[in-house]
């Protein structure tokens, strides 16, 4: 059975923008959240508390949340380490994401650690951001494939999934960084997780677009149970850290289908277009997303 709502986890401000060779205005990226949230998104991933040099695109994360801060919605901002958490926590952040890899490549080139290295960091970041009332997510890269290793394991993920959820994340977000995963291999690792005791409501889903696979693989989730979709605005995306990371699923290609099947969303699509047609101005490209292109066609 579908689910009747979808809770749309909105990444376009973070992993769509992070990836961005242009110089954004922090000016122009508290006001794409604030038209974000006049769309209707209720989270929105508003920056990472990362190193200035590894992620110079977010380097104003100081500058900007304070910008954001007075809206009425989720902001969840990315989190590496302890100094990133106390950043975050200095500002008033409210929800933290730490962000984990399936393979000891990715945690290599994302966090400079071994994967039991980056999970030993997290443990006490996830604590003592639990012990202040905040909400923490967990997510996994590169579950269906990695673009230094080929295939990844499905227990190997699973080992991942299950340390953070050991942790005390509250939830998890399955991430096809490269964009390769088919809906066989999500339904998949979702029953393998089921078997390991993680339940399908703390699980969201995070697909790259890459092969023109996102929507089917949300689609196979949504079946299996699963009610939290990871989208970027306009379909803007990649990791600077990932070799052939491309764009996210597009938020309005999601909202396409899933009104379409009649789940709702709370986001008004033409509101959500209008901001991903005026984001690519500022970005100086047009959107990817089909579903921008369509609806914005004159
Ligand atoms: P490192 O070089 O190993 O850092 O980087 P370190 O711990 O050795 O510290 C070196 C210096 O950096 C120190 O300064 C620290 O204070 C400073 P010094 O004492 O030398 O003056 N430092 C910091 N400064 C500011 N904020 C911080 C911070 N941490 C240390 N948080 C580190 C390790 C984790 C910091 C680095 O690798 C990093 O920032 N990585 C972030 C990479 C990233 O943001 N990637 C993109 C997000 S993940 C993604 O996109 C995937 C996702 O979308 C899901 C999917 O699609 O799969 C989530
Ligand atoms: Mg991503």
């Amino acid at each position: 059975d579908l689910p009747a709502r979808v809770r749309i986890y909105e990444v376009g401000a973070r992993d769509g923008l992070q990836n961005e060779k242009a110089e954004v205005p922090t000016e122009v990226k508290a006001e794409f959240i604030r038209r974000l949230a006049d769309a209707g998104l209720t989270t929105i991933e508003a920056t990472s508390f990362v190193h200035p040099k590894w992620v110079p695109q977010l380097a104003d994360a100081e500058q900007l949340f304070p910008q954001v801060g007075d809206l009425d919605v989720e902001l969840p901002v990315l989190v590496p380490n302890q100094r990133g958490l106390d950043r975050a926590l200095a500002l008033g952040a409210r929800r933290i994401a730490v962000f984990a890899s399936a393979t000891e490549s990715f945690a290599k080139a994302n966090l400079n650690r071994t994967l039991d290295e980056s999970l030993a960091v997290f443990a006490p970041v996830v604590r003592q951001a639990k012990d202040a009332g905040v909400h923490v997510r967990g997510y996994v890269s590169m579950c269906f494939g990695d673009p230094w290793e080929g295939a990844v394991p499905l227990h190997q993920v699973a080992r991942v999934c299950t340390a953070l959820r050991d942790m005390g994340c509250d939830e998890l977000s399955l991430g096809d960084t490269i964009g390769v995963a088919t809906p066989g291999h999500v339904l998949g690792l979702l029953a393998l997780l089921n078997e390991e005791g993680v339940p399908t409501n703390t699980i969201g889903v995070h697909f790259h677009d890459t092969y023109g696979q996102a929507l089917a693989n949300t689609y196979a989730a949504l079946e299996h149970g699963v009610t939290t979709v990871d989208a970027s605005a306009g379909g803007l995306g990649g990791c600077p850290y990932a070799k052939s990371a491309t764009g996210n699923l597009a938020t309005e290609d999601l909202v396409w289908m899933l009104h379409g099947l009649g789940i709702e969303t709370g986001v008004d699509l033409g509101r959500l277009t209008a901001t991903s047609v005026w984001m690519a101005e500022q970005l100086g490209r047009p959107s990817p997303s089909r579903t921008v292109r369509a609806l914005s066609h004159k």
